[in-house]
């Protein structure tokens, strides 16, 4: 199996840096919702301390995925696709790609408004994005709510592509994602 990406399909680097930051991402929403029910103590602090560390760790590790994207091919759709779904494709990966920077960014804006340094593992710290204003970190907490929300519904429609690909197109776009799959 490839490290690179060919015509044909993704390579072992871009699929880990995918498969990844899924699993991170999930991480994230499941210690969102045992945080957000807990009462403000020592554990609650601890669990948004870890979720600050796992999401700069997925903004870092999207800013690696984008330049060995640079650096590669990308995989070519299959030609049966019309030109609408070929560009609902590129505006779905293309908004994948926004979010997973921007939730990362709102975050860390949102933890320099409010003056809580964002520490990461105990190696460094982030420096401030903004000034702290106390008056706009509600406002970062509902951006940063919202950009959430708005990745939940574009992974949404992801997953229905790729299943559908999967299951009723039976190409091997989905495949292509997968190691240890040899493309058709
Ligand atoms: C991919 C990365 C991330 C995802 C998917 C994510 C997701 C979430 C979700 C789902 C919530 C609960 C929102 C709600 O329903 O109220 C939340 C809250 C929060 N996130 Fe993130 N987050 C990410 C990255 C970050 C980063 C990098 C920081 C800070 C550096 C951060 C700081 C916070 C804080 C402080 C809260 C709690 C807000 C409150 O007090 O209610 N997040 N996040
Ligand atoms: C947090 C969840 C996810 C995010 C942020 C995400 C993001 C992305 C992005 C940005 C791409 C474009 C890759 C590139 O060309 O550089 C992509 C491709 C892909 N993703 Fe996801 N993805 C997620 C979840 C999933 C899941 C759960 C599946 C499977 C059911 C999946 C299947 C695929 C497939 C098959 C491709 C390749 C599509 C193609 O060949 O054009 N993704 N994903």
């Amino acid at each position: 199996m490839q490290y690179r990406n060919t015509s044909m399909r993704y390579g072992l680097v871009a699929q880990f840096f995918h498969w990844l930051i899924v699993a991170l991402i999930i991480t994230q929403f499941v210690l969102a919702e045992i945080f957000e029910d807990m009462p403000l103590g020592l554990e609650k602090i601890a669990m948004i301390v870890r979720h600050k560390e796992i999401g700069m760790t997925v903004l870092l590790l999207a800013i690696l995925r984008l330049i060995w994207r640079y650096f590669n091919t990308t995989p070519v759709l299959p030609d049966t696709l019309k030109t609408y779904e070929r560009r609902l494709a590129h505006l779905t990966h293309t908004l994948l790609y926004l979010l997973i920077f921007a939730i990362p960014v709102s975050g860390w804006i949102m933890s320099s408004l409010a003056k809580i340094p964002v520490d990461y593992f105990g190696l460094f710290v982030f420096p401030d994005l903004v000034s702290p204003d106390k008056s706009l970190v509600d406002t970062s907490k509902v951006v940063h709510e919202l950009l959430t929300k708005a990745l939940l519904i574009v992974v949404g429609l992801h997953v229905i592509a790729a299943l559908k690909h999967h299951f009723f197109l039976k190409d091997d776009v989905l495949k292509r994602m997968l190691p240890f799959h040899k493309p058709d």
